[in-house]
């Protein structure tokens, strides 16, 4: 039977919720508290400086990158529908003395729930999947800006979810690099990304966003692309194969740099 993107969201919005508590725990946030930064150099490069900036954070989760960001000096508000992943993130803040603003909301449906705007719209790691709807992501982002503002997504790179991510020592392709309309239900065993011995009782449905989709939407958004980036690195094991470096990024070793793992795009609304 055909599943509605509303009965999907709120599916997911289950999983969020059971797995914030278990994530305040396995992202291993102590590091963070006491004063590291968790934007990454790559993204450090192509986003900054925040410092001083209205941003809004879409998807932030438990508020770790939200956090690091604040912490950077942008004057922050983050975006979430999983009252349980913002819990923690409230808590968090307030453990660093960090003032965010924080709003629960569908990213679709946060028009009637913000009337502010800000320099730069962020998004980022594991967000693009639970959206049903490109064109109206893309027209919300575009909508929360200020004239000159800046949308910037690092995200992982669509390729890559074409792949078995049961497989070990080959890669072999299950899913269409292309957008279906009806989500893919994940109704297995799998662990959980951050914690390995946690396996999730509340499934999920994802979208499949190939690259030209998302690039389009931002386009017909009304916002000027600046940069696309994809990267041969990534950040988390997405497929078994994937190995961590000293550096912190996952690399696929076995195939060399021939495929990217993630992308990042930084697009500007006109003055
Ligand atoms: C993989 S997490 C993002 C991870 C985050 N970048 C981090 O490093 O922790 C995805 C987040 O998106 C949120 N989410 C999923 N669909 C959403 C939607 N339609 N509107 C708002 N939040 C959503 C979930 O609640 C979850 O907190």
């Amino acid at each position: 039977m055909a599943m509605n993107n509303r009965d999907a969201e709120s599916a997911n919005r289950a999983h969020w919720d059971e797995v914030a508590p278990v994530h305040l725990k396995s992202y291993g946030v102590e590091g963070l508290v006491r004063g590291e930064s968790w934007i990454d150099g790559l993204q450090k490069r192509e986003l900054y400086p925040v410092a001083g900036k209205d941003l809004i954070h879409l998807q932030c989760h438990i508020g770790t990158d939200t956090l690091s960001l604040a912490r950077d000096g942008a004057r922050v508000t983050g975006v979430d529908f999983s009252p349980a992943s913002l819990a923690v993130a409230r808590e968090l803040a307030e453990k660093m003395g960090l003032q965010v603003d924080f709003i629960e909301s569908n990213v679709l449906e946060l028009a009637g729930k913000n009337n502010k705007k800000f320099d730069i719209v962020y998004t980022s790691k594991g967000v693009l999947g639970w959206i049903s709807d490109i064109t109206k992501w893309a027209e919300t982002i575009s909508s929360l800006l200020k004239p000159g503002g800046v949308f910037y997504i690092f995200e992982q790179h669509p390729l890559t979810l074409m792949f078995d991510d049961t497989l070990e020592g080959e890669l072999k392709i299950k899913y269409s690099y292309f957008h279906q309309d009806e989500p893919t239900h994940w109704d297995d065993d799998h662990p959980d990304y951050s914690d390995q011995t946690y396996v999730p009782k509340n499934k999920t449905y994802e979208w499949f966003w190939p690259l030209a989709d998302i690039v389009n939407a931002v386009i017909r958004a009304g916002l000027v692309i600046e940069l696309l980036n994809e990267h041969d690195v990534g950040f988390h094991r997405q497929l078994p194969d994937m190995t961590k470096g000293a550096d912190g990024w996952w690399r696929l070793e076995k195939y060399g740099d021939k495929l990217p793992l993630t992308f990042s795009l930084r697009a500007k609304n006109p003055l």
